[in-house]
């Protein structure tokens, strides 16, 4: 069986200011008329051998994410809420322990809230290729073939194909956020996927390899699920068990270490939506390549995305530009220098 676990802590920052710490991007309409909460719950909704979510998140948007289910009638298996944010690595390890009880022979379908994916059959397939594999104690990862040296995704060298029919490959190295100069080098070479951010293992084979990897963030996650932590709604961790644990990603801290890795192509119309261009990218737009939504007027713009929410925004006579309108905030940039929406919010941080 597998249970799709939901990662839905991030912050989104460089998707500002539509994405908020209070309303952050998976929590929001980014795409279509569901939330990427919503759209991440329903993709493999009903499929065979798929069970009903186990979603992962912080404590504050607990509210938004039950209701967010309940409007699209799915029930999660459960809501375990964060009291502090640590980073996937622990937030994968609690999630692992709670299927565990429900389940010892869990496999866990680690999903971030937050991404596009075009082709939902295509995913299904290879989500069930990877499903032998890991049945066999792999931990499998999904292999998107890059079409550029994007530095803020992970590298995976895929090495000898698995010997049995299933279209996957052994991990000769794993490889997170390269350097510009290292990742050019993995384009050029070939033989590199990036991570999609999706993995699928035993839950008992995750915690067994970051017990011994990260042994004292196990430990910390060991406590913080234990004792009675389940009420109606939601699923709460030991506070000051799980903020001693180690904050780091599932990337750093396991995958760049086991020997058991494996990667599943997966040619699935994947988008981590991680910047308004990428955004831009995933929508449908116009004839002049534009992309508007809310009460927008352009003319004589082109190559743009232009988000109205709150009051009418006119365009006139630009190309390539990203304009996001708020109630209290306005974004307008560069299509190429979108990176740098992630140092306005730095900077807003500062001045308090
Ligand atoms: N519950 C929970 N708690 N979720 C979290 C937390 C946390 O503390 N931190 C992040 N998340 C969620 C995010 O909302 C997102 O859905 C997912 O976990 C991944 O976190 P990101 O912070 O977006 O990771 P990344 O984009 O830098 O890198 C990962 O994804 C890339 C592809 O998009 C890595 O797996 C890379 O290797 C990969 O290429
Ligand atoms: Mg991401």
């Amino acid at each position: 069986k597998i249970y799709p676990v939901i990662l839905s802590g991030g912050a989104g920052t460089r998707l500002w200011p539509l994405s908020r710490a209070a309303l952050p991007k998976q929590l929001l309409p980014l795409v279509s008329e569901q939330t990427m909460l919503q759209e991440t719950a329903l993709r493999l909704a009903g499929r065979p051998g798929v069970m009903a979510p186990l979603v992962v998140c912080g404590n504050e948007h607990r509210f938004l994410v039950a209701e967010q289910m309940r409007e699209i009638g799915i029930e999660p298996l459960g809501i375990l809420l964060e009291p502090v944010g640590r980073n996937t690595a622990p937030a994968v390890a609690v999630a692992a322990h709670y299927l565990i009880a429900t389940d010892p022979d869990a496999l866990m379908l680690v999903l971030p809230a937050d991404h596009v994916i075009k082709n939902v059959d295509a995913f299904y397939a290879a989500v069930e290729q990877a499903a032998v594999l890991a049945a066999e104690g792999k931990l499998a990862t999904f292999g998107i073939v890059p079409t550029g040296p994007e530095t803020g995704y992970g590298y995976i060298q895929s090495g000898k194909a698995i010997a049995g029919g299933a279209n996957g490959y052994a991990v000769d190295r794993f490889v997170e956020k390269p350097d510009l100069e290292t990742a050019k080098g993995f384009v050029a070479a070939g033989n590199f996927f990036w991570n999609s951010g999706m993995f699928l293992f035993r839950a008992e084979r995750y915690l067994a390899e970051l017990k011994e990897f990260q042994p004292a963030m196990a430990a910390a996650c060991d406590a913080a699920i234990k004792g009675d932590y389940r009420d109606l709604d939601f699923c709460r961790l030991d506070e000051a068990a799980f903020a001693s644990a180690p904050s780091d990603s599932i990337d750093y801290a396991v995958m760049e270490h086991t020997r058991d890795a494996v990667v599943v192509p997966a040619d699935i119309g994947w988008n981590d939506v991680g910047s308004w261009s990428a955004l831009h990218e995933v929508q449908t737009a116009d004839a002049q390549g534009n992309v508007a939504r809310g009460d927008v007027y352009l003319d004589n713009v082109s190559g743009s995305l232009v988000r109205a929410e709150s009051r009418i925004v006119a365009v006139v006579g630009v190309q390539d530009l990203v304009v996001v309108e708020t109630n209290d905030a306005v974004l307008v940039a560069h299509k190429d220098q979108v990176q740098r929406v992630k140092q306005i919010v730095d900077h807003l941080k500062t001045q308090g």
